[in-house]
């Protein structure tokens, strides 16, 4: 694949890994059957990998809607651009209002368009849900939002997805991450990326210690080969986990930078890991950031 055409997927998620797919891509095993893939999010590492036979899952239902709503023709990139330019009109119009109002239809109806409106009209394209399940996130303040060429690229994103859907034998399944893994058999890949402890995100995507080791303990005894992401280190803090839960693991690593302003002295290094239960080439040592690392730099 070419490094520099990551496909990028029409739902935004916090903690989305666009910026991490070469590098998943760089510690692939040579041939696996079926991609598991038990925390699907955006899904832009498995769109991106492209396998022939997936299994695409996560807790958060309207995420897996999306989704099969497209797979099962539902919906597809022409209704969404003839949506998304009728809606986003009345935005542009009405503003915060149309906004909330969709927000309330949302929150009754649950429908998978309005969950896309919702999403890339919302502040910082946030999924966040109460505990009485309804999507909280205000409103991103871009009456302008919907101009013609942000419907355009989001229309595109839906017609790349939707045709790969059809090519190849994907489901997307609403379940926790147990009963993924243990749908994975001997030959296939399990791709996993579980929210980082502590940092309690919403009603579907929260994480603490018990769910870290209920995860190792199913992937141990799972029989399949996985690959988990999960942060190495920043300039403050490492990960302890590494050296104590995953200790027995191969782990690779790549580092990129957060620029805080625009200062040089202002950029931040993280180190992200990826842990592997098999064995893959053995990377060089960080010397030269690749093309994902540079375009990252140049923001
Ligand atoms: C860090 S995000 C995944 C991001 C994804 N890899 C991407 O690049 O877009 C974590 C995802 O796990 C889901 N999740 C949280 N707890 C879960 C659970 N117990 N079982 C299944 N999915 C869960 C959340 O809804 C969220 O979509």
């Amino acid at each position: 694949m070419n490094k520099e055409t990551t496909y990028v997927p029409p739902i935004k998620i916090q903690g989305k890994k666009t910026q991490l797919v070469n590098f998943i891509l760089e510690n692939l095993p040579k041939e696996f059957e079926t991609w598991v893939e038990p925390f699907m999010g955006s899904g832009v590492v498995g769109f991106n990998v492209k396998p022939k036979k997936a299994i695409f899952a996560d807790s958060n239902p309207h995420i897996v809607n999306f989704y099969n709503a497209i797979k099962n023709k539902e919906i597809n990139h022409l209704i969404v651009k003839k949506f998304l330019q009728e809606q986003g009109k009345i935005l542009a119009e009405k503003g915060q209002d149309y906004y909330n109002q969709i927000r309330e239809r949302f929150n009754k109806d649950h429908q998978p368009l309005d969950f896309l409106f919702l999403n890339r009209s919302c502040f910082n394209g946030m999924i966040r849900f109460n505990r009485k399940l309804e999507f909280n996130v205000p409103y991103g303040h871009k009456p302008e939002r919907f101009a013609q060429a942000y419907v355009t690229k989001i229309t595109n994103q839906v017609k790349q997805v939707a045709f790969l859907i059809e090519n190849n034998e994907w489901n997307f399944i609403c379940q926790d991450f147990k009963e993924t893994i243990q749908l994975a058999k001997e030959n296939d890949l399990i791709y996993c990326d579980p929210p980082y402890i502590g940092r309690h995100v919403d009603y579907y995507d929260s994480w603490d210690e018990q769910n870290e080791f209920d995860l190792e303990n199913t992937l141990q005894n799972c029989g399949a080969k996985f690959m988990l992401s999960t942060w190495h280190s920043n300039q403050y803090r490492k990960n302890t986990y590494l050296e104590s839960l995953w200790k027995n693991y191969e782990i690779a690593t790549t580092s990129h930078f957060y620029h805080l302003g625009g200062k040089e002295e202002n950029r931040n290094a993280v180190t992200e890991a990826l842990i592997l239960n098999y064995k893959t080439v053995p990377k060089q040592e960080f010397v030269k950031p690749p093309v994902y690392q540079q375009l990252i730099l140049k923001i």
